[in-house]
């Protein structure tokens, strides 16, 4: 895909994540070689969460915003057909040198969560984890998700809860006891130029706007979670403390069906 085309948000993320690829390699590593898999910020464990069935044998699978590769390792050590797509050439590097290392080898797509080369219904099962889930536009993604699937097949992500974000100060600082955005007008986060730890370009909406959307897309809703931190962590990761996610939700965990 030419990078002149791309949507701003999706090139600026692209520069984001292939320049900072090499800082995630040695988490990619280590998500690779768990037995069981972990989920968020705080490693909630499968045990509790369920995002994956036991037995996916038969499955074809596809990881939305797949980034080092360990979600769809996982799924395929449960039996999946996986494929996973990634915005980020360097990602995929870390991902293609990790399926190889342990031997599980599957589909790479270097692109765009928002449109996938792939026709309609080919997919039993779509998963982001942090992928798409909060880095590609839900107008977009989640309608793309829903052409991927075949009826009844499942999309399940896990991303930062809106909470979150509507607490975070204007200059970037980690999660406060406060609100300081607008709930409502949530959608679109431009973390590029904020003083403390800049990004790249975020979405996320209302828990309304994310019902609406599911409505209208053609999805109903199997399970939603907000996930606390448990208790032996105090510290900050990736903006929130710990004791803040504690109280109020740091992220949240969609479960839905195609119709
Ligand atoms: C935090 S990683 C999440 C992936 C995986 N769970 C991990 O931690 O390695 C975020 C990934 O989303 C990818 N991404 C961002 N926007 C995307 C888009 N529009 N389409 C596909 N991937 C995207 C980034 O390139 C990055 O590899």
């Amino acid at each position: 895909m030419n990078d002149n085309n791309l949507p701003e948000h999706v090139a600026a993320n692209r520069e984001y994540w292939d320049r900072y690829a090499h800082e995630w390699v040695s988490a990619g590593k280590r998500s690779w070689q768990q037995a069981e898999p972990t989920w968020g910020i705080w490693a909630l464990p499968e045990s509790e969460i369920h995002m994956l069935s036991e037995d996916m044998s038969g499955m074809h699978t596809i990881e939305l915003g797949c980034g080092t590769g360990y979600v769809s390792g996982w799924m395929m050590r449960r039996g999946a057909k996986a494929v996973g797509i990634d915005n980020s050439a360097e990602q995929l590097k870390t991902a293609e040198a990790l399926m190889n290392e342990h031997h599980a080898p599957f589909e790479l797509i270097h692109g765009n969560a928002e449109a996938v080369p792939y026709p309609d219904a080919s997919f039993d099962f779509a998963i982001s984890e942090y992928g798409a889930a909060i880095w590609a536009e839900p107008a977009k993604w989640i309608p793309e998700a829903h052409r991927l699937l075949k009826p009844g097949g499942e999309l399940v992500f896990l991303g930062t809860h809106p909470i979150a974000i509507i607490t975070t100060p204007e200059n970037g600082a980690p999660s406060e006891p406060y609100l300081h955005r607008s709930y409502f007008e949530l959608y679109r986060q431009d973390w590029r130029d904020v003083e403390v730890d800049p990004g790249g370009i975020e979405f996320n909406l209302p828990i309304s706007g994310w019902l609406a959307l599911f409505r209208e897309t053609g999805f109903e809703v199997i399970d939603y979670l907000e996930l606390k931190a448990p208790d032996q962590f105090d510290e900050t990761k990736f903006s929130i403390p710990a004791d803040w996610a504690k109280k109020w939700p740091s992220e949240q965990v969609w479960k839905l069906r195609k119709i």
